[in-house]
């Protein structure tokens, strides 16, 4: 058995952002059509109910946590169900939640060494007390099971592999050409699995683009949470919001020839879940003929507190 609990299905931002405008961030903040709120993009999953592991550490965590049960403290006076965090990259909607993890609670944290590498030249980040928390490296093609900081196995197998990608917005350097200094393991993607029975499915967050190896390793699969952020890769300058593309921001876009529900629509998988969703993508509005469109391809659109028992 694993379950998986959407902490957060919104992009970098969330849904309403703090300072936009546009019909996405409105229609939340004036209730239209219920046009729910979205935190940003972070899940947790467990395979016994009592402890669990955070895929992303978003910079809502706190208001996550607090309006998730699952999450809440339950025996002691110092107690928490979360054994751990893994990353996907270093986003700051995947990385500022650690943050939030400080008071000496014992965690391990799993990474890349790339985002190890930068969470370590970021000072900051030492309020993870290493007497507490412990940083660990997680090999690519390597499966593992996740341990909490005691050694215990949580009966959670991972398998990491690295995606098309970008490095996080925040580390970007022009001098670097046309990639802004991306490296292999910036952007990677998880295969995760239930030891006690094998059930499994794929949380890929950020994707740049589908290739054979990627469409090879997730084809046939039960379910996979997928880069949703953008409905076109225009999408923001259509909304006069900004000028960067999907591409240039490191996320395939939902929709045409070059997007996922094309890339994935041969693959057999059994369920297919767009997270990561940017508050000017379309199909974040109930009745918006983006969301018919995602929905008659088999897709469904994650919500904050949605869950899922594999
Ligand atoms: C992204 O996924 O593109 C980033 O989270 C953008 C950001 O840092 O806001
Ligand atoms: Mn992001």
């Amino acid at each position: 058995m694993l379950k998986v609990l959407v902490l957060g299905s919104a992009a970098g931002g969330g849904s309403p952002q703090w300072n936009c405008n546009s019909e996405v961030s409105k229609a939340v903040r004036n209730g239209k059509d219920g046009t729910t709120s979205r935190t940003q993009s972070s899940i947790a999953v467990t395979a016994n109910n009592n402890e669990w592991f955070l895929f992303n550490a978003s910079p809502d965590l706190g208001s996550q946590i607090l309006k998730n049960k699952q999450m809440h403290p339950k025996v002691d006076l110092r107690h928490s169900p979360i054994s751990g965090v893994i990353l996907t990259n270093g986003d700051v909607d995947h990385v500022a939640g650690l943050l939030t993890l400080r008071e000496r609670q014992n965690l391990s944290l799993y990474a890349h060494e790339r985002v190890h590498s930068v969470l370590k030249e970021n000072s900051i980040f030492n309020v993870l007390n290493p007497d507490y928390v412990e940083r660990r490296e997680m090999r690519m093609n390597e499966k593992f099971e996740l341990k909490n900081k005691g050694g215990n196995g949580l009966g959670i197998q991972v398998e990491a592999f690295e995606v098309p990608g970008k490095i996080a917005l925040w580390l970007e350097d022009e001098s670097k050409g046309d990639n802004f200094g991306t490296q292999e393991g910036d952007t990677i993607g998880l295969k995760i699995s239930s030891l006690e029975d094998g059930k499994s499915f794929f949380y890929i967050p950020a994707c740049a683009k589908m290739t054979d190896e990627l469409a090879e390793r997730i084809k046939n699969s039960d379910m996979i949470l997928f880069d949703g952020t953008l409905w076109k890769n225009d999408e923001m300058e259509a909304s006069k919001v900004g000028q960067k593309t999907g591409q240039r921001m490191g996320h395939m876009n939902n929709s045409g020839n070059d997007g996922s529900m094309e890339a994935l629509r041969n693959l057999n998988i059994k369920r297919k879940i767009y997270i990561h969703i940017n508050t000017t993508n379309p199909i974040l509005l109930p009745n918006s003929k983006e969301r018919k469109i995602v929905e008659e391809n088999g897709w469904q659109v994650s919500y904050d507190g949605m869950e899922i028992e594999l």
